[in-house]
């Protein structure tokens, strides 16, 4: 398929800091493609280089648009309203900018409203909203012009859960006929929503795809993982042989278990607890999670 946006060798820096460090990627029409990274991992960065906000050191962007300036919508990461507007003052506004004539502005502006659920308080001015209510109002100030290519910077953030679905349901629903490119932390979002996924750390990619083959890509599927406190934690550890131990990592009270063969492996742990009389708190056999194999690529010490 020929991609509609094209990233090549993207490097920028801020000083000392290399916030992104050569990445190259493509975006698909109709696709939701998410960055997955955490902090200061660079994705905020990227997407400005994407939108044209921010020149990149080197490298480039192309998008492949058939839509002239009206091919880009972003929400940025923090939010961007007009505090003394209404809601649908402000989305008229916008649509003006991009030179819409009023009443196309007008009742494209409410039903953007009524799609975020914002319809009920369109006359309220934007500074007496609730934060969540302000970054779906902000979501749907970036799609007036109806972009090509939609740049969402963490669309979730500050959401409830009602919110959460809706702004899920609501991007789901746009695609195919917008192209959708978003950040977040958070990996069951990026699950739910996208059909391809980057996990970026120190500006760098570290894997990219679908999420069941990012999945596979740490090389195990199953987990076993065994809640066992105190003494009786060493107990069963000594009872274990070298191959459980080698793929074993410890937190707190669990034992985690990366296995090929999970049928093996539980049965090789349930008879050291029987023979053992080893008291377990819990047990229980999982597929491995996008959660896992981020924690695993990216590590556990905390960033900015
Ligand atoms: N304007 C700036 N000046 C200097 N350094 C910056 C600037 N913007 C970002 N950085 C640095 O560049 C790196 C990447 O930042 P970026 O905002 O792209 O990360 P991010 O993945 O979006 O993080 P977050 O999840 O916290 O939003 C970080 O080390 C950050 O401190
Ligand atoms: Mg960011």
């Amino acid at each position: 398929m020929k991609s509609l946006l094209k990233a090549e060798s993207l490097v920028k820096k801020y000083g000392k800091v290399t916030a992104v460090n050569d990445i190259s990627f493509e975006i698909y029409p109709g696709e939701i493609f998410g960055f997955l990274g955490p902090n200061g991992a660079g994705k905020t960065t990227t997407i400005k280089m994407m939108c044209g906000l921010l020149k990149p050191d080197s490298g480039s962007v192309t998008i492949y648009s058939t839509n002239g300036e009206r091919s880009i919508g972003l929400c940025p990461q923090h939010i961007v309203i007009w505090e003394n507007l209404t809601c649908l003052e402000q989305m008229i506004y916008m649509g003006q900018m991009y030179n819409m004539p009023l009443n196309h502005a007008k009742s494209k502006g409410n039903e953007l409203l009524s799609a975020l659920g914002l319809l009920g308080i369109k006359d309220r001015i934007a500074k007496k909203l609730s934060g969540g209510m302000q970054r779906r109002l902000n979501i749907a100030l970036a799609l007036i012009h109806s972009p090509e290519i939609l740049f969402l910077d963490e669309p979730q953030a500050g959401l409830d859960p009602q919110s959460r679905v809706l702004v899920r349901d609501y991007i789901r629903s746009i695609k195919n006929k917008t192209t959708v490119v978003l950040t977040t932390h958070d990996m069951e979002e990026a699950e739910k929503l996208s059909d391809r996924i980057c996990i970026i750390d120190n500006g760098k990619i570290l894997v990219s795809g679908i999420a069941d083959e990012i999945k596979r890509s740490g090389g195990y599927e199953n987990l076993i993982e065994v809640d066992v406190s105190g003494e009786l934690q060493e107990k069963f550890i000594s009872f274990l042989d070298p191959d459980l131990l080698k793929n074993m990592s410890i937190l707190t009270e669990r034992i985690s278990f990366i296995t090929k063969d999970p049928i093996s492996s539980l049965s090789g742990i349930l008879e050291i607890i029987k023979k053992h009389d080893i008291k377990v708190n819990d047990l229980r056999l999982r597929k491995n999670s996008l959660e896992d194999v981020f924690i695993n690529l990216t590590g556990k010490s905390l960033r900015e």
